[in-house]
């Protein structure tokens, strides 16, 4: 029997609080109209309480194992792709399994931040193919709130990120017709280290000295995020229409065939000039980044679900996927929802 990978679950959860770009004025030096205007997000939701990320990452994966119309014993494997985990080991997916009352399935952490949700749903179709398993949750999760440095010195990067999580379940079924089935069609991944170090956390980290973190690291900020901000739009841009345009090719599909475009969501100026070098006319991709900011591994998925919520994506359309961050990562995905 030939198998196929179908999406059949979809879900995702924000923490209540949202923090308007006015909310920032007043801790940051900063304005509403410099934010909307290099980036497009006007508020985003952050914790105010004691939740974990995979306290957001449960409630999205039982939301999606609802939609799926499974048990959460159903689920044989959780993919868990964030760059903010509960603690630094063991992964966050072992916290998530837990919660959920699951035990022995397989469990797998990946790092690839705002592409970690295209690397996971690569990696989850491989395995499905392969015959060896039936459900596979993935998650992307974020809390960024708490490990963003709120002082006028981390102004830039501090208003883009918001907290939020996102969940698929991708499931086993006979493949029929692939041209007609809910599948995956193909991903593409990427990657190049050589541009690390223009968007990272530098420290804790065992290469920054015997006890991984010293009192004037702390002072210096090197426990928050740092970003090159125009390197990452030039390879951002350049990266995404590049990996859309192989993919697409990898499919068999024109982009003009594509219904809707899910694109991760860093900036709304990136996702601008994507549509703009490869002539996608800007109603087909659905953005979220007004309302929720970066959420990094969440925004696919969290963005998924909206587009569910709102009728925008229904069963059978053809949808195309693209991230790109810290890394360089950056991938690509055509699935037929
Ligand atoms: N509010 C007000 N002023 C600010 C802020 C802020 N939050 N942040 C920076 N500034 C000031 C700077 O101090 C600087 O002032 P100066 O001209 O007096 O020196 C001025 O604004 C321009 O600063 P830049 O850092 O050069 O800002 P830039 O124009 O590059 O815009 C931005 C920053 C929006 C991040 C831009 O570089 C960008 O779009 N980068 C793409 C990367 C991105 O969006 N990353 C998101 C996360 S990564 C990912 O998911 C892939």
């Amino acid at each position: 029997m030939k198998y196929r990978s179908e999406i059949t679950g979809v879900g995702s959860y924000v923490p209540p609080k949202v923090f308007t770009n006015f909310d920032l004025e007043k801790i940051l030096d900063t304005t509403d109209e410099w934010i909307q205007q290099r980036t497009g997000i006007i508020e985003r939701h952050w914790v105010d309480d004691e939740t974990s990320n995979s306290d957001l990452g449960l409630e999205a994966s039982l939301l999606a194992i609802k939609n799926a119309g499974l048990d959460k014993k159903d689920i044989d494997m959780i993919i868990y792709a964030t760059l903010s985990p509960d603690h630094e080991f063991p992964g966050t997916g072992c916290f998530l399994q837990a919660k959920l009352g699951l035990h022995e399935i397989a469990v797998l952490d990946i790092r690839q931040q705002c592409t970690g949700f295209i690397y996971a749903l690569s990696i989850a179709d491989k395995f499905i193919l392969s015959g060896s398993h039936k459900n596979i949750l993935i998650v992307g999760s974020e809390i960024h709130s708490k490990g963003l440095d709120k002082t006028p010195r981390g102004r830039n990067v501090s208003v883009l990120f918001g907290d939020g999580a996102g969940a698929v379940v991708v499931s086993r079924k006979e493949l029929l017709d692939s041209k007609k089935d809910s599948r995956v069609i193909a991903t593409q991944l990427f990657a190049d280290g050589a541009f690390a170090k223009e968007l990272w956390i530098e420290a804790p980290g065992v290469a920054c000295g015997n006890d991984r973190i010293s009192k004037e690291m702390l002072d210096e900020g090197l426990q928050y995020p740092q970003m090159n901000g125009k390197t990452v739009f030039v390879h951002a841009t350049k990266r995404m229409a590049e990996c859309l345009g192989s993919v697409c090719q990898e499919a068999n599909v024109n982009l003009a065939d594509v219904d809707l475009f899910l694109f991760h969501q860093a900036n709304l100026r990136i996702n601008s000039k994507v549509a703009e070098m490869l002539s996608i006319p800007e109603e087909k991709i659905f953005n979220t980044i007004q309302n929720y900011g970066n959420t990094t591994a969440a925004t696919i998925p969290l963005g998924m679900d909206d587009a569910i919520k709102a009728g925008v994506l229904k069963k059978g359309m053809l949808v195309a996927s693209a991230a790109f961050g810290s890394g360089f990562t950056w991938g690509s995905a055509v699935f037929r929802y």
